[in-house]
């Protein structure tokens, strides 16, 4: 990478995502990574935020690509505890089966920091975790929907992100708990589309078959962007308009679904932000540094945009950042 794309990374990072105004120093410091894959545009772009992060702090940072499977990443945890890592952080995959590793982390005195997603697990185990509040953004965006829809009936479709996994279950409740009391809104169909932008079209397809070619479906709520991405590709595909026939809501504001927005394609996403890797760093310099142990949990924002709100502005902000 040229100097020169390293400079314009580093400014639009400092500019999009609120960077620490003063990156420490952690030169010397080693840190496992053991990401859960692939799978969604903002996976993606966690993971080149993250190795800029290090990169800024001169941390050698070692990254595992845990392929979407839990015993990947206790597997590369338990090669980070071998290498004697000064530092593991782990995106979790799903929420239970992480005791047994966490604890050889923890008695080899290693700190754990959780990343985007929570765990089952006794809070002593990691020493922070960095994350959304996941529940929140669900309410976010359900409370858009009740406000858009305001008395009209509205059938509702879900697409769910990751059986298991914490953002699942959580965006799930926030969404159930914001259209509650509202008789008119009701989910009429939910399955998992793994957070892909795939499966989130396979299943879109499958609702719309089951629903007279979708003329009763009035919103799909997809756990995350790219499979909101996908339903809009099956609502194209079965002549029906995304954002207007189907109003479309979503987590994440990746660049594609600012896209859509400004092409009135969808309705409404709530950003996660990318960047859970410098509030971790900045952490662990200060636990490194003076034994200080941070907040149990870090929360970072869930706003809401909608087309109201510059959306191709929003996707020229996050074009460099590696989504
Ligand atoms: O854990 C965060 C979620 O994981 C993102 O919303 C989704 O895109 C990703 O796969």
């Amino acid at each position: 990478m040229s100097i020169i794309t390293k400079l314009a990374i580093a400014a639009s990072l400092a500019t999009a995502l609120s960077t620490a105004a003063f990156a420490q120093d952690l030169s010397g410091k080693v840190v496992g990574f053991s990401q859960i894959g692939s799978e969604s545009g903002w996976r993606a772009a966690e993971t080149s935020v993250t190795k800029q992060q290090a990169e800024e702090r001169g941390v050698d940072l070692k990254f595992a690509d845990a392929q979407q499977k839990q015993e990947n990443q206790i597997k590369a945890i338990r090669g980070f505890i071998a290498q004697g890592v000064d530092a593991i952080l782990v995106a979790p995959v799903v929420a239970t089966g992480w005791d047994d590793v966490l604890k050889e982390a923890k008695d080899a005195e290693i700190p754990v920091v959780l990343l985007d997603r929570g765990v089952d697990a006794p809070e002593d185990l990691y020493l922070t975790s960095v994350a959304s509040d996941q529940v929140e953004e669900g309410r976010v965006a359900g409370n858009w929907l009740v406000g858009d829809v305001g008395t009209e009936p509205c059938n509702i479709v879900e697409l769910q992100g990751t059986v298991g996994s914490t953002p699942a279950i959580n965006r799930k409740k926030g969404f159930e708990e914001a259209i509650a009391g509202h008789d008119n809104l009701k989910i009429t169909q939910s399955q998992t589309g793994d957070f892909t932008r795939s499966k989130g079209k396979e299943v879109m397809e499958a609702f719309i078959k089951a629903t007279n070619n979708g003329a009763d479906i009035c919103a799909v709520y997809a756990h995350n962007d790219d499979m909101a991405v996908g339903a809009i590709q099956a609502i194209k595909d079965a002549g029906l308009k995304p954002g207007t026939d189907i109003k479309v809501v979503s987590i994440d504001g990746v660049p594609d679904i600012f896209t859509a927005i400004a092409a009135g394609e969808a309705n409404a996403t709530v950003e996660l932000t990318p960047n859970m890797a410098g509030p971790a760093f900045d952490a662990l310099a200060k636990f490194w540094a003076d034994g200080t142990e941070p907040e149990k949990f870090i929360i970072t924002e869930s706003k809401l945009y909608t087309s109201a709100d510059d959306p191709q502005g929003e996707y020229d902000r996050r074009k460099g950042l590696g989504y």
